[in-house]
């Protein structure tokens, strides 16, 4: 299974600075080791210039941050997965942290996303991870279990498996420079791997699991060295195309 490198821009970048930074990753990653892939997470309103500017690097995939599960109607201020698709985009994250825990999405509507977008046609990244204070009792079994099992509830067993990701994401390593260390993500990602088989079987094994949260130039290479991480979701350190590509090359 290839290893995907997924930066997630959240809110930034204009159109002009997002097809600037693609460009620039382009150059900087244009000999990519075979067996990794890049996956840019742009915001909507730089989809469709993030998309233009990738066709001279066609190894990159596009995505978007956000849907609302309907495919059209009178929902103001919402976007379908097909608009999405129309602008270029084949990957869409569902349960993002600050998506749960600012905006206040529940496990049920993650896990009615995550089912939406992947019948539309959408690859689905499902984030799912531990506040610092479920972490400090002794709940991660108990969230990521919740988390887990509700955010791929609607998904049929006849799903597609390469097109599900899992990104554990523990809510107090995302932005503050915290990572979790190798034992950490060990014990999250073999657990989410345990999950996943007995959610779909063997093909459970055919899910990616990525690590997100504080993944910087300097600790890429060991993170996605360790068993049963497929790949990292990266905010911060995505912004500057220098620092990514030294994550995607690491
Ligand atoms: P971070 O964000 O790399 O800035 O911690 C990760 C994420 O939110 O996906």
């Amino acid at each position: 299974m290839n290893k995907l490198f997924a930066a997630n821009w959240k809110m930034h970048k204009t159109q002009a600075e997002a097809a600037s930074t693609t460009s620039d990753l382009a150059r900087l990653c244009s000999s990519l080791p075979a067996g990794r892939e890049v996956l840019l997470i742009a915001p909507f309103t730089a989809l469709a210039a993030t998309k233009a500017a990738i066709s001279e690097a066609h190894h990159f995939a596009l995505g978007a941050q956000n849907f609302y599960p309907a495919t059209h109607g009178a929902f103001t201020g919402e976007i379908s997965p097909a608009m999405l698709m129309d602008c270029g985009a084949s990957y869409a994250l569902s349960g993002h942290s600050e998506r749960r825990h600012i905006l206040g999405e529940t496990d049920a509507f993650v896990g009615e996303k995550t089912a939406f977008g992947l019948k539309a046609g959408l690859k689905m990244i499902l984030c799912v991870g531990e506040k610092l204070e479920e972490r400090k009792a002794g709940q991660l079994t108990e969230v990521l279990t919740r988390q887990i099992r509700a955010g791929l509830s609607g998904v049929t067993a006849d799903c597609d498996a390469e097109s599900i990701s899992v990104a554990y994401e523990p809510v107090w390593a995302i932005g503050t420079g915290l990572v979790a260390g190798p034992t950490e993500i060990l014990e999250a990602h073999a657990l989410t791997r345990k999950l996943l088989v007995e959610i779909f079987g063997e093909k459970g094994r055919q899910v990616r699991i990525l690590y997100g949260g504080s993944v910087k130039p300097d600790n890429a290479a060991e993170i996605i060295a360790l068993d049963n991480v497929d790949g990292v979701l990266v905010g911060g350190a995505s912004l500057k195309a220098d620092d990514f590509s030294r994550i995607v090359l690491a």
